[in-house]
């Protein structure tokens, strides 16, 4: 009989099989498949297991502590933080066009992934989040978190590590599944989508660390309200972008000159398709008036009322 309790035994079984006295490397996002990930080979092999969560300064307010104090802290498994915001800012001074901001943020982590992982020593496997729905998509095992997270091409040549993917018979709602049998709470298994790039593709136009932080501030406002409202777990994804211009307010008896901030929130099955969540006028009322007074530097916020295609639901 298939239930997730023997899915759990025999998984456990097999990594410790597998691997015998050996280490796990895991990159560690905080998304849902990783989170699992790491969770089921730590029950497996316990302190064999390291993590390795990077931080590229473009994460959503407080995601990082977040991470930190789950996994290290009340899960008690090695986690290596890498603080690289700056080498990421840097890499993204002056570049403007969404591609290239992608290229450069998914190269920039393969690159810091394998040169921190390098100084690991004795690493001999690396457990990857794969879905048995990337498996098929891609054709091939060696699909896996970091690519498909950041539309890069392929794990980095020539780290010599075994994979194990303990996730690439299930789909996603197994894995949700699993996590909360795993012990995950529920803020990490029903975590929405979230780009590897971050909020790097919601700074529209070229990045600069006052504009990530209008969009991380931003964003927790919505969230907030959001959640407050009771609504947050029936849009399917929601978020704000911050386009890369201003426009003419009044504040008292003074004219401003400040950014807009855009509102996406969308109801989807899979993120092939989507439609804008109707959000009672209140509530976005409320978003409003709260991300005006809130966030310093925006006069004007924007919803954004475009479905799937033709919109995208992110704005690059
Ligand atoms: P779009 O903007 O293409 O987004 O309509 C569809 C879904 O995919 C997410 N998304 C990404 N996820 N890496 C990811 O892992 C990426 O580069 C990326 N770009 C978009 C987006 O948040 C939405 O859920």
């Amino acid at each position: 009989e298939w239930t997730m309790e023997n899915f759990i035994d025999l998984e456990v079984e097999k990594i410790r099989a597998n691997v015998g006295d050996r280490r796990v490397l895991c990159a560690l996002s905080g998304g849902v498949d990783s989170s699992v990930t790491a969770m089921l080979v730590h029950r497996a092999i316990g302190d064999q297991l390291t993590c390795m969560f990077i931080d590229h300064g473009l994460l959503r307010k407080d995601e990082g502590t977040r991470v930190m104090q789950m996994f290290e802290g009340k899960f008690d498994i090695n986690v290596v933080k890498i603080d690289a915001s700056e080498r990421f800012l840097t890499k993204l001074k002056g570049v403007s066009d969404p591609e290239q901001k992608r290229k450069i943020i998914g190269n920039e982590f393969i690159f810091i992934f394998e040169e921190e992982s390098s100084k690991l020593e004795n690493m001999d496997f690396l457990a990857q989040g794969t879905l048995y729905t990337d498996v098929i998509e891609s054709g091939t095992a060696t699909a896996q978190t970091i690519k498909s997270h950041h539309n890069v091409g392929g794990l980095p040549e020539d780290m010599k590590l075994d994979l194990i993917e303990p996730l690439n018979t299930l789909f996603k709602d197994e894995v949700r599944e699993l996590g909360t049998e795993l012990g995950l709470p529920e803020s990490f298994v029903w975590r929405q989508p979230f780009p590897g790039p971050g909020l790097g593709i919601r700074v529209l136009g070229e990045i600069t660390s006052e504009k990530l932080e209008i969009v991380r501030e931003s964003d927790a406002v919505l969230h907030d309200v959001l959640e407050k409202a009771g609504l947050d777990k029936e849009i399917w994804q929601f978020f704000t972008a911050l386009p890369d211009m201003r426009s003419v307010g009044v504040m008292g008896d003074n004219r401003t000159y400040d950014y807009t901030v855009g509102v996406r929130a969308v109801t989807s099955i899979d993120g092939m398709t989507s439609d804008w969540a109707r959000i009672p006028h209140d509530v976005l009322e409320t978003i409003s008036t709260r991300i005006v007074n809130e966030v310093p530097q925006v006069n004007r916020v924007v919803y954004d009322i475009t479905s799937k295609p033709p919109a995208t639901i992110e704005w690059e």
